[in-house]
């Protein structure tokens, strides 16, 4: 294409974009070389021997020739449109190059390390090369990256050796050495690959644009993600909930502990979440937890092997009783469960199997059986319809690993059926497990981590099937200006946090009452007060910790009473103001706050509340925006679900008022998302018909 002609181009960020990075027709190597053990050589000799039929041109302007190939100067000497220019020349070379480059090439992945991950030089040279991009519409993969495999075109545009078998599992990582080991790994598990991306430091193309192309490559049937930190947390959470829709996404994150975040800061830059918010916040975008590098191995095999469990109700058969026992404890507090085979079912089982065994579920086929047992049961399974069934094997002497494995391919190719293996043992199984990893049956080493892996699965394919409920906060316009205006005027009179009556009034907003109150002054005027007893504290923003201060007077009785407290109060805090508000009867105190978090933003936290609250830890997260039937569900699948479900002979308190209290604190969060700090504590509910009431509210400005 003449150079003319290139300033014309239109580039926008579509699925046809990526589509040219990850799968062109043409590539560039710049700094590609001959010298022995060089990333440069290294690249372009996997782009040029392992099948890649694309063009590939290689820049040096030290060679005109390297091997037979000719060798150019410079990508703008090629004068063609090039579809990506992998770069691996040093990290200051970097920017003039993509300068040089960009009339010709709109997609580059940066291979070079020397940028954010090494501090402020480094975070300076990204910083110029985003903002070419930005004004250029250029792609940028990394830099800091290994690069990308694309099995399905046999293009290993990476320093990774070799190249992975093509299959339906794309892998992205945000470390490149990462890659080379589980790639190393995947051939062991007959695991093929759709695509293995690098992300480096995902200056420019991050995790959630690589999952939107992922979503719509039809070679990929699961996405896994090696993460350590992600850059726009509610961008990615909006996206994986949109992807989980279509396909699994499989996330192995790092960064469980403070060590751990630290080692991350120094290696990619990235900014790792508080663990137990990132647990939440995969929940809520359907995304697929891995614990560890074999459960996220075990998951990408059972997901690219295997369908979702079409339903909860699982089938068990094993040659091992004590197999059998630790499957049946796996289940424990699952989503899936063990099904009650129909008696019809059972009698028939009898009919197959020595009177020893056990046709319930897990069925017992005894230590000798042979691959008749399994295949007999297994072909009578089909008309109980289980969501799958796991064929659990241990290696007795008499026991024909390889057959039984064979026989279970057979099964499953015949009746279309899901199933998963665990063969349990060392070398007498070895050749039994090659043929079912062969032929696409995932096989576990134990049964709890199969049990654990269909669970997840499964409850991804909940997911999935659910209709999200994309209409879920609306701006209040009204409320917003009132709460603003409240909140502005108290930061004009330099107040560090709103009094208890504006608090008050600002929940009030959200639909959160705090019962009757008044705030009276020392030397003031007093209520009048009919209903006695009642609570005096002072209500200032001076005072926050009132209890710890003596700034809370309980149970006053009469108004005598009250005249003293007052005036031991306006002693104590000379021209403060004073709530008094009605002693209410404690029931149940709950804590409700906001959290900050880096990543996805505010978080709203709630829990037991009062003396136990650091005791028992029953606090549970939830992300805004959601539904109030939402919430719901959370509420009464929690950590304080007990209450709502009535306990013990209890009256269940009220989980309908509850969650609509907690939504008005997310539309707070939401709408108010300047304020330093919130908290409901203690909010008391009750079971006996009265309404919650917030005690205190704190609102740090
Ligand atoms: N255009 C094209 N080629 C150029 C060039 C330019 N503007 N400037 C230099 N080159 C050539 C050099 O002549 C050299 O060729 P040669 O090897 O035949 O001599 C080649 O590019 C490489 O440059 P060199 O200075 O030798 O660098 P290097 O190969 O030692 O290192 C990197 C380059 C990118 C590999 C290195 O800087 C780096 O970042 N390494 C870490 C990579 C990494 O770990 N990434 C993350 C993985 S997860």
């Amino acid at each position: 294409m003449a150079k003319g002609h290139l300033n014309f181009y239109c580039w926008m960020k579509t699925k046809n974009t990526y589509q040219k990075l990850f799968s062109p027709q043409s590539i560039a190597i710049v700094g590609a070389s001959n010298k022995k053990g060089k990333i440069g050589t290294i690249i372009a000799e996997n782009i040029s021997k392992l099948g890649y039929k694309g063009k590939t041109y290689l820049i040096n302007p030290a060679y005109k020739f390297l091997g037979f190939k000719r060798c150019y100067p410079s990508l703008s000497a090629v004068k063609k449109e090039i579809d990506v220019a992998i770069i691996c020349v040093p990290a200051k070379f970097v920017l003039g190059v993509v300068k040089e480059g960009m009339q010709n090439v709109k997609n580059f992945v940066i291979i070079s390390a020397g940028f954010s991950e090494i501090g402020a030089e480094g975070a300076k040279r990204e910083q110029e090369l985003i903002a070419l991009a930005k004004k250029n519409n250029l792609n940028i993969l990394g830099p800091n990256c290994l690069g990308f495999i694309n099995p399905i075109v046999n293009l290993n545009a990476s320093f990774a050796a070799g190249m992975p078998k093509a299959g339906n599992v794309a892998f992205v990582s945000q470390s490149g050495a990462l890659i080379v080991g589980l790639l190393d790994k995947a051939k062991e598990e007959h695991m093929g690959f759709s695509n293995v991306i690098s992300i480096g430091n995902q200056m420019q193309v991050d995790e959630a644009d690589i999952l939107e192309y992922l979503a719509e490559d039809k070679e990929t049937k699961v996405i896994g993600m090696y993460l350590e930190g992600i850059k726009d947390g509610s961008r990615f959470l909006k996206v994986a909930k949109k992807v989980s829709q279509k396909k699994p996404i499989v996330i192995l994150k790092a960064g469980k502990t403070e060590q751990a975040q630290k080692a991350i800061s120094s290696h990619t830059g990235a900014l790792a979440g508080s663990d137990e918010i990132v647990d939440v916040a995969f929940k809520s975008a359907g995304i697929i937890r891995a614990d560890n590098l074999d459960d996220f191995f075990a998951l990408l095999g059972l997901i690219s092997f295997t369908d979702a469990p079409k339903n909860g109700q699982m089938a068990v058969i094993t040659n091992a009783g004590g197999a059998g026992v630790l499957a049946t404890d796996a289940f424990k507090n699952k989503e899936i469960a063990l099904m009650e085979f129909s008696q019809k079912a059972k009698e028939n089982f009898a009919k197959q199997l020595p009177s020893e065994s056990s046709v319930h579920n897990p069925i017992d086929l005894l230590g000798d059986a042979g691959a008749d047992r399994y295949q007999n049961i297994l072909e009578m399974l089909k008309k109980e319809n289980p969501g799958s069934t796991i064929c659990i094997l241990t290696p007795q002497q008499q026991t024909p690993v390889e057959e039984i494995a064979k026989i279970i391919t057979s099964v499953k190719e015949k009746n279309k059926m899901s199933l998963a293996a665990v063969f349990i043992g060392g070398e007498r199984i070895k050749n039994g497990v090659l043929h079912l990893k062969q032929n696409n049956i995932p096989n576990f080493s134990n049964p709890e981590s199969c049990v654990r892996a269909l669970d997840q699965y499964y409850r991804w394919s909940i997911f999935a099937n659910e209709k999200t409920d994309e209409q879920k906060y609306a701006a209040n316009a009204d409320c917003k200006k009132i709460v603003s205006n409240i909140i502005k005027n108290a930061r004009e009179q330099k107040r560090g946090a709103l009094s208890f009556s504006e608090a008050a009034n600002v929940m009030l907003e959200y639909g959160i009452d705090s019962g009757s109150f008044w705030i009276v002054s020392a030397d003031g005027e007093k209520p009048e007060i009919k209903e006695f007893p009642v609570v005096a504290k002072i209500d200032s923003d001076k005072v926050l910790h009132k209890s710890d201060k003596q700034g809370v007077i309980l149970n006053i009785k009469n108004s005598g009473e009250l005249e003293e407290a007052l005036k031991a109060l306006g002693q104590n805090f000379p021209g403060e103001k004073v709530l008094v508000q009605p002693m209410q009867q404690k029931q149940v105190e709950i804590i409700l706050g906001i959290k900050k978090d880096d990543i996805f933003g505010p978080v709203i936290v709630y829990g037991l509340g009062g003396i136990y609250t650091e005791i028992f830890h029953m606090a549970d997260f939830l992300l805004p925006p959601m539904s109030e039937a939402e919430i719901k569900k959370q509420v009464l699948s929690g950590k304080i679900r007990f209450l709502f479900q009535g306990a013990r002979g209890q009256k269940a308190y009220d989980a309908e008022e509850f969650s609509k209290i907690i939504k008005g604190i997310m539309d707070f969060a939401l709408e108010n998302s300047d304020i330093d700090g919130f908290d409901i504590n203690p909010l008391f509910i009750y079971n006996d018909g009265r309404k919650a009431s917030a005690v205190d509210i704190k609102i740090i400005i």
